[in-house]
């Protein structure tokens, strides 16, 4: 059999889990991790920095470290952060901060001042965690700080050349759940500071160059 048959049955094996249930659920979002991690690498600007909200298990934050020379991963929740501490301590191109994204976005852009191109991804926010069975960090009034993240990437863009912005969960952006702005909040932050936008299963995507 062909390395290239074996790669393949390996990779279905892997996913056949993931695939089975996305098919239970007819295909609608939120869809696999790995297609999801495939969106986040087809979106990957050469040479860039990535900046991570909310680490979780760091299951995307080890995708990164392996298509970017620095990745910073910020985390609310104190368990989660220590436990990416300990899963990372051998990747020195990871950095972790423990906090809220709203509240460490500064400093984290300040550790990649020298970098001119950056992608972000935004997944911060309040949610389930599959392993305890309880809410991570968060409140369901302020569950998420998209509104805040946009704002301080709004103060900084000019101080890079590229900038690509990973928004998660875009299904969830309908005014109706939890502090979810609509879909149109998005759409408009893209028009009024200058970036291309586009959405790629359940991503919403921001491209910006100067
Ligand atoms: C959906 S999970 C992130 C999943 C992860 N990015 C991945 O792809 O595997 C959301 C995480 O955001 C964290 N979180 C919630 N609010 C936060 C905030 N304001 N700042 C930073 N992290 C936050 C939660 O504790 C949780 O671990």
């Amino acid at each position: 059999m062909k390395f290239r048959t074996i790669t393949n049955i390996l990779w279905l094996l892997k996913n056949h889990r993931q695939i089975k249930n996305w098919k239970k659920r007819n295909f609608s979002p939120p869809s696999p991790e790995f297609l999801k991690h495939q969106i986040i690498q087809n979106n990957n600007i050469e040479e860039s920095a990535w900046i991570e909200t909310g680490t979780y298990y760091g299951d995307t934050t080890k995708i990164l470290s392996r298509i970017s020379s620095k990745v910073i991963s910020i985390e609310a929740d104190q368990d989660l952060y220590e436990l990416a501490k300990k899963t990372f301590s051998n990747l020195e191109n990871i950095e972790l901060m423990f906090g809220r994204s709203e509240d460490k976005l500064s400093e984290a852009f300040k550790k990649i001042k020298t970098y001119k191109n950056i992608c972000i991804y935004l997944d911060a926010h309040l949610c389930n965690d599959h392993i305890k069975n309880k809410k991570t960090f968060g409140e369901e009034k302020d569950a998420t700080p998209i509104k805040k993240e946009l704002k301080f990437i709004e103060e900084q863009k000019d101080n890079f050349n590229k900038i690509n912005i990973l928004i998660d969960d875009i299904r969830l952006f309908n005014n109706k759940f939890q502090n979810y702005p609509k879909k149109d909040y998005l759409v408009n932050w893209c028009k009024e500071n200058d970036f291309d936008w586009e959405i790629e299963q359940d991503i919403f995507i921001c491209k910006r160059m100067k």
